[in-house]
């Protein structure tokens, strides 16, 4: 059978580089004894059993009751089909595709004969994280900054020879390495409603391409300029080209977009015994044969450019609504495999980023200024995010959350532990975290918080690779399939080290009594979800669930979508589901406009996930043998990502 690019991606974000996660199953045991006195009153004594539907502590005191179901739509139904399905009452449409002309200057989409130089003025491939920031404080027009994470080699080009296995790079080239470069990165595209109908401005003076094939970006903070950091290319270390693998973000209380560099270390290949800080790229996952762009150009070869892995990994910040802007990788927010960066103003005024590093076993982290957001005058906040503390979450037993500082000479964080100074702390984020003790968990994915109650939603996609004797009460479910969203309360004082924490559901069917599944009994046979992913809290303070499940579709029997998650009063706990996507695809970017009347969805790999496995199907699917051709349809277009916008028939508010 073909070897599938795809499917190797997955086995290497499968691989967990953090050895330092056991914690012994005896002492588990007595701590989860002890825990169960905390929660008061929670039915079940058995291991398994979290505090749920309201018994937990903080279900019990904060919550105001909402009896009534806050979602005023009919649920669909699971699926499996090659095309979307959304809630009765609700349109779909697609609002930009790969390809799709964004520049003044770019050709028609030609999947036939693409290059690079088209493909940076349309619009890139794999759309994930939406963000919309309004223009001109309006509702109906705005700007999407999309990030495009990666790219499907298989789908995208037409007469590719199959290669035999992760060394065979027969199927690349220079000019596809190009192509390929100019469809990650960046989209900003202006978006307008008009007689009801949105639709995307094409040669908008806004629209931009972003791409690590030609933007300069600039490091910013503690890591700027130091020596890890420069190359042949960049001596000063302070600008780098480009960004990669970009998965969710956050937008600024200032208007910016913040931009999170995720599986970078899939990009640079080479000889790791070669390198001086080999140890140093192993806990990062370097180097992989994963896109072999090192093959044709050398900054991506880690014996050429030893340093070029540490100017990725970062949070970029973006203003949009200036097209000639340099991008900013803000240092101080850490290197990991970022997945977002959904932030708050807390009670005192600072600005806290709460962030997921996306592997199995590693952590969650959150940023918080040194000073207080100007509300008044956005560019007053333009060195905001280089000066604050890193923090890093350690999960107790009973319900608290410790938030560990990062920082330089504090602890274990000194010299003799490797770390000499702050700029090495942050390039090796994930190091500094071991040492402090953090909470290995289960794929830390999107965070957001809820800026009318102070509660924080952490989405923790899966861990199959957890094992019995690596339990922990955040993570309590040995060969994780399915995840779990843990929630975090901080009273509003988001700053602060000690928080608290409870469970929210633990994710997949709670009919097979094997998954261990917990969801408010009033979660019918179509609320439940598996891979919560991206999350996003409307303007109402009601929380949406993005799923991706990747190749384990198989094992829920239902593909990715939206789903509704109820979060306090009687029916916290339930889910509902509004939206699926064509097979093979995976479900991010929700984004709504601040009225709540359209919200933006990514389809996100239509026809990949382990497509052998589909209805049907016996082989993956290829440019001339998809296993859809959403949206298009067309025997001439291969199947290709795009952003949805979401209305309600006759306007009104979503869901
Ligand atoms: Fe890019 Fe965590 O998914
Ligand atoms: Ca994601
Ligand atoms: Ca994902």
């Amino acid at each position: 059978m073909r070897f599938s690019r795809t499917a190797f991606f997955e086995a290497h974000e499968d691989r967990p580089t953090n050895p330092s996660c056991a914690t012994p199953l005896a002492t588990l045991i007595e701590r989860r004894l002890s825990r169960r006195g905390f929660l008061k009153g929670a039915g079940d004594a058995s291991l398994g059993v979290v505090a749920l539907g309201g018994l937990g502590l903080l279900g019990a005191g904060l919550v105001h009751a909402h009896a009534a179901d806050r979602f005023a739509f009919d649920e669909i139904s699971h699926g499996l089909d090659e095309t979307i399905h959304i809630a009765a009452g609700h349109r779909a449409d697609v609002l930009i595709r790969w390809g799709d002309p964004l520049l003044a200057d770019a050709p028609e989409f030609d999947p036939q004969h693409q290059t690079a130089e088209a493909q940076e003025r349309q619009f890139g491939y794999n759309n994930d994280y939406i963000g919309f920031v309004a223009l001109d404080g309006r509702d109906d027009r705005g700007l999407l900054m999309v990030n495009h994470e990666y790219v499907s080699r298989e789908l995208m080009f037409p007469g590719l020879p199959m290669p035999q296995d992760e060394f065979d790079h027969s199927d690349l080239s220079a000019e596809i390495v190009e192509i390929e470069k100019a469809a990650h990165g960046l989209s900003v595209v202006e978006v307008r409603r008009d007689g009801g109908l949105w639709h995307y401005v094409r040669d908008s003076p806004y629209n931009r391409r972003l791409t690590p094939r030609s933007t300069s970006m600039a490091l910013a903070g503690p890591v700027a300029g130091h020596a890890r950091v420069q190359t042949q290319a960049d001596p000063d270390g302070r600008t780098v080209l480009g960004t990669l693998n970009n998965c969710a973000g956050g937008v600024t209380p200032w208007g910016t977009v913040l931009t999170c560099e995720e599986n970078f270390n899939f990009y640079f290949m080479g000889d790791a015994e070669q390198h001086p800080e080999k140890d140093k790229l192993a806990r990062y996952g370097a180097p992989t044969e994963a896109n072999a762009w090192g093959l044709y150009d050398p900054r991506f070869h880690i014996n050429k450019e030893p340093n070029e892995p540490n100017r990725f990994g970062w949070v970029v910040e973006v203003d949009p609504h200036d097209p000639t802007s340099t991008p900013i990788k803000r240092t101080a927010l850490g290197r990991v495999k970022h997945e977002g960066a959904a932030n708050v103003v807390a009670d005192d005024g600072r600005l806290v980023v709460y962030m997921g590093d996306d592997q199995r076993f590693d952590y969650v982290y959150k940023f918080v200024t040194r000073d207080r957001v100007d509300v008044v005058n956005a560019k007053a906040n333009r060195d905001l995010l280089d000066h604050g503390t890193l923090y890093v979450a350690r999960f107790e037993e009973d319900g608290s959350v410790h938030w560990l500082a990062l920082v330089h000479g504090q602890g274990p964080l000194t010299e003799e532990n490797g770390f000499a100074s702050q700029a090495d702390v942050l390039i090796d984020t994930r190091l500094a975290a071991d040492a402090l003790g953090a909470t290995p968990m289960d794929r830390p994915e999107d965070i957001e918080a809820n800026p009318a109650t102070g509660k924080v939603y952490v989405m923790l996609s899966n861990n199959h690779q957890r094992s019995a004797d690596r339990l922990n009460p955040a993570n309590p479910r040995a060969e994780n399939v399915f995840g779990q969203i843990v929630e975090i309360a901080t009273d509003g004082d988001h700053g602060a080290v000690l928080s608290r924490w409870d469970m929210l559901v633990l994710c997949g069917d709670p009919a097979n009594e094997a998954v261990g599944a917990k969801w408010n009994p009033a979660t019918t046979a179509n609320g439940w979800f598996a891979s919560p992913d991206n999350c996003v809290v409307d303007a109402r303070g009601r929380l949406w669930v993005t799923t991706d499940q990747g190749g384990k579709w198989a094992m829920s029997g239902t593909v990715d979508g939206l789903w509704a998650l109820e979060t306090d009063g009687e029916r916290r706990g339930t889910g509902k589901m509004f939206f699926r996507v064509p097979m093979g695809a995976e479900m991010s970017g929700p984004s709504f406009t601040p009225d709540d009347t359209a919200l933006f969805l990514s389809v996100q790999h239509p026809g990949e996930d382990e497509s052998a496995d589909f209805p049907g199907r016996t082989t993956p699917a290829s440019f001339e043998d998809p296993a859809t051709r959403w949206p298009d349809f067309d025997d001439a277009m291969p199947p290709r990502p795009s952003i949805l916008v979401v209305t309600r028939h006759g306007g009104g508010t979503i869901g």
